[in-house]
């Protein structure tokens, strides 16, 4: 089937595969001849041009005025999904601005394939919302209709980690018990699958999904532990009033969080930046706060604290260059004090899995492999407390940014073809 496709709507990225007869699953270029389109939209202030993944971060970093939103997909089943944002003089509301990035994903896959497409199954965490299932399920049927709205005549949805075991099992000679360990930008899903070619011909997989299970939390959760532990205080964060009390801290958390960046912005976070400017104890910090805002440089900042985090996968310790917040100002970081900042986020992921084995009643002796993707699934500390929960298994690499769009694509084929 030419006319249905996997569609992977991600916190960080996106992707859409597709999957026709005879051929294996294959992702659609989205932007620059690559799989991905970073989930990210830039409106411009000065003309009614909107950019999208790479090309709005460019645009944004280049210095065009104008207003950056990433990580729209945490807004899915949030009250915040109501809410609006200012572009160009006008309330735009986020639920527009979704199904903005949704429409442009629809449009990308069908040039690059060629086709339209008329059917999806879209990609879902386990939880869009922890321990709220109503909330939840208002997050799906947001989703759905938002895909309609763009044009889908109908739409199925899956797992995110169920369509990366699918995607792995494509490869596979023989029977495994897989952990799928999904762990992205948003959320960390996992799913504890029975796989194996026979298997993988059967249209009715619920007797091979032994559980699933997800918690919200991600790599944008490791940028703000980081940003809120490191980059934060030199803002002044944890930094005293004159008066002796500590310096109220609510616009550092917004700071510190991708999707609430553009409420510094605002008047009011602006005039209560302005009181706690003259109560300060010391204003050098405050002086790097002022300038962040004045240049609209929230969202650099957080580039920087991900971009240090992404180093910090690979090498005990890197350097930031904030020149934009004070001239010659650098800021080094250790692996050692990234892993405390995210300690209690990996221990909270860590036990969500203990629990999937516990409702699937597997002992984790019992697993032949576990099966890594998602960006942030190379996060050394998340890995090695994952895998340690399951000492027998192999540690198998997934495509980090593809899995989940390659599974769907056979998903779709399966469920529509
Ligand atoms: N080498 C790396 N080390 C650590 N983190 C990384 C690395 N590369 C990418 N990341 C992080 O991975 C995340 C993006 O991963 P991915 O694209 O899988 O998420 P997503 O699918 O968009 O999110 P979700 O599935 O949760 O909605 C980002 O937070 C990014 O900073
Ligand atoms: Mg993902």
């Amino acid at each position: 089937m030419s006319n249905a496709c996997g569609l992977d709507f991600g916190t960080s990225n996106s992707t859409v595969g597709w999957s026709r007869p005879d051929r294996p699953a294959a992702l659609l270029p989205l932007e620059d001849g690559k799989p991905t389109l970073p989930s990210v939209i830039f409106f411009h202030a000065e003309d009614p041009l909107v950019s999208y993944g790479r090309a709005a971060l460019g645009d944004y970093l280049a210095g065009y005025e104008g207003r950056l939103m990433r990580s729209l997909k945490s807004l899915l089943g949030t009250s915040m999904m109501d809410d609006s944002t200012e572009v160009m003089g006008q309330a735009m509301p986020f639920r527009k601005l979704l199904a903005h990035f949704i429409r442009e994903l629809k449009a990308r896959a069908e040039q690059a394939g060629g086709t339209t497409f008329s059917h999806a199954v879209l990609g879902r965490p386990v939880f869009f919302i922890d321990e709220d299932p109503a909330a939840d399920r208002l997050a799906e049927e947001t989703l759905a209709e938002i895909a309609r709205d763009a044009g889908f005549a109908e739409i199925a949805f899956q797992y995110e980690p169920i369509a990366a075991a699918f995607d792995y099992e494509a490869g596979i000679a023989r029977e495994e018990l897989v952990l799928v360990a999904d762990i992205g930008g948003g959320t960390s899903d996992f799913s504890l699958v029975r796989l194996s070619p026979e298997r993988a011909r059967k249209s009715d997989r619920r007797e091979d999904i032994l559980a699933n299970g997800g918690v919200h939390i991600g790599g944008t959760d490791f940028d703000r532990a980081l940003s809120l532990a490191r980059a934060m205080p030199l803002l002044g964060l944890g930094s005293q009033l004159r008066n002796g009390k500590a310096m109220p801290s609510s616009q550092y958390f917004d700071l510190a969080s991708w999707h609430t960046i553009n409420y510094v912005y605002t008047r009011k976070a602006w005039s209560v930046v302005m009181d706690n400017y003259r109560d300060a104890a010391d204003t050098a910090s405050l002086d790097r706060l002022v300038r962040l805002i004045r240049e609209r440089a929230g969202h650099w900042l957080a580039i920087q604290v991900e971009g240090a985090k992404i180093a910090l996968s690979d090498a005990a310790s890197t350097e930031l260059d904030l020149h934009r917040l004070e001239q010659g100002l650098t800021l080094t970081i250790t692996r050692d004090e990234f892993d405390a900042s995210i300690d209690k986020l990996v221990a909270r992921t860590e036990k969500t899995v203990q629990q999937l084995l516990v409702d699937a009643g597997v002992d984790g002796n019992g697993v032949d492999t576990i099966f890594f993707t998602g960006g942030s699934s190379s996060v050394p500390l998340l890995r090695q407390r994952l895998a340690a929960l399951l000492p027998q298994a192999r540690c198998v690499e997934g495509d980090r940014f593809g899995s989940i769009g390659s599974g769907l694509a056979l998903d779709a084929a399966r469920k529509f073809g």
